[in-house]
């Protein structure tokens, strides 16, 4: 096939910012002067591929700019079905990426069994408030962590974790104490570091960890074949009210690197994105 041909121009719609951006650049190789690459959604504004049309909206690898060329589309980008009748905006995290990623870990990774007692760290970011609330659909007792008394509260009141406790104040190891006292039987990490090293110490025999960070970099077939079950079982606890999802909205393509910076010092609140471009 002609060069010219294949490619699809896309115009973004949404930013999606996580931590997996950075996965993304060292998967993809990353020079100065090069466009940052994430997670997000766009539409199709010219397509050299018969499966995308002009005027569709797509959700995947996408850029840190207005307009983008994708050489790649069949790898880097999934149709969106608009029928789903949820925002666009979710593809860029519950029904992107993010959910997925919950999804998988949880369900694959942690193999859960009903009554384990479950941790989940940065239980308020965009991957941990997920899977908190599907650990609580399948009985298990859940407890998360977050940096501020207010993404505790949400835990808590909102989102159905039995507990949950504010991981900067006081010693991180009388916290698991506390929290933990017959132990830990799944840990979903989502941030490593010395949470990780402490957790090791409080977890039970058969214990199992999912390393959040790591799901982030098999974004590859076996990725992929889980995502059409995942949208149809997520769309409907979204639309029976069984699953809450908080979305943390940022306008303005220029503020794209101080809201990315921004999710280092924990001030999202959910999952974080940019807006780029309204219809
Ligand atoms: N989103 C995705 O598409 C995706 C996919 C696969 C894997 N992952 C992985 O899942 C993890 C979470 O991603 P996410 O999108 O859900 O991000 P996120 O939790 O929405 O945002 C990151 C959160 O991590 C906490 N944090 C920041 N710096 C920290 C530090 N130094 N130590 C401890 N906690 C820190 C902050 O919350 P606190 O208030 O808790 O401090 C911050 O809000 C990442 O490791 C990411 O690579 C993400």
């Amino acid at each position: 096939m002609d060069l010219r041909e294949s490619y699809s121009r896309i115009c973004t719609w949404r930013v999606t910012l996580t931590f997996a951006t950075l996965c993304v650049l060292e998967d993809f190789l990353f020079f100065p002067h090069m466009v940052v690459r994430g997670y997000g959604v766009a539409k199709v504004i010219k397509s050299g591929y018969e499966e995308l049309k002009e005027g569709e909206y797509v959700w995947g690898i996408t850029s840190w700019e207005d307009f983008s060329w994708n050489f790649y589309p069949q790898q880097l980008l999934i149709k969106i079905n608009i029928t789903h009748d949820v925002p666009l905006s979710y593809y860029a995290g519950i029904l992107g990426m993010s959910g997925l990623a919950a999804y998988v870990g949880w369900n694959e990774i942690c193999c859960p069994k009903q009554g384990e007692i479950v941790y989940v760290s940065s239980g308020a970011g965009g991957v941990g408030h997920l899977v908190g609330q599907f650990a609580k659909m399948m009985g298990c007792y859940v407890v998360g962590s977050a940096s501020t008394n207010q993404k505790v509260d949400l835990l808590k009141t909102e989102l159905g974790f039995d507990d949950a406790f504010n991981y900067k104040e006081g010693d991180l190891r009388s916290k698991l104490n506390k929290y933990f006292p017959k132990g830990i039987d799944i840990y979903f990490d989502n941030v490593g570091g010395e949470m990780l090293d402490e957790v090791m110490l409080k977890m039970n025999i058969n214990g199992r960890i999912a390393a959040s960070g790591m799901i982030s970099q098999f974004h590859g077939t076996d990725y992929k074949e889980k995502y059409p079950e995942y949208a149809e079982w997520a769309v409907k606890k979204l639309q029976e009210k069984k699953l809450v999802y908080v979305e943390d909205v940022i306008t303005g393509l220029e503020n794209v690197v101080s809201a990315f910076v921004g999710i280092y010092k924990g001030h999202n609140i959910g999952k974080r994105i940019v807006v780029v471009a309204e219809e």
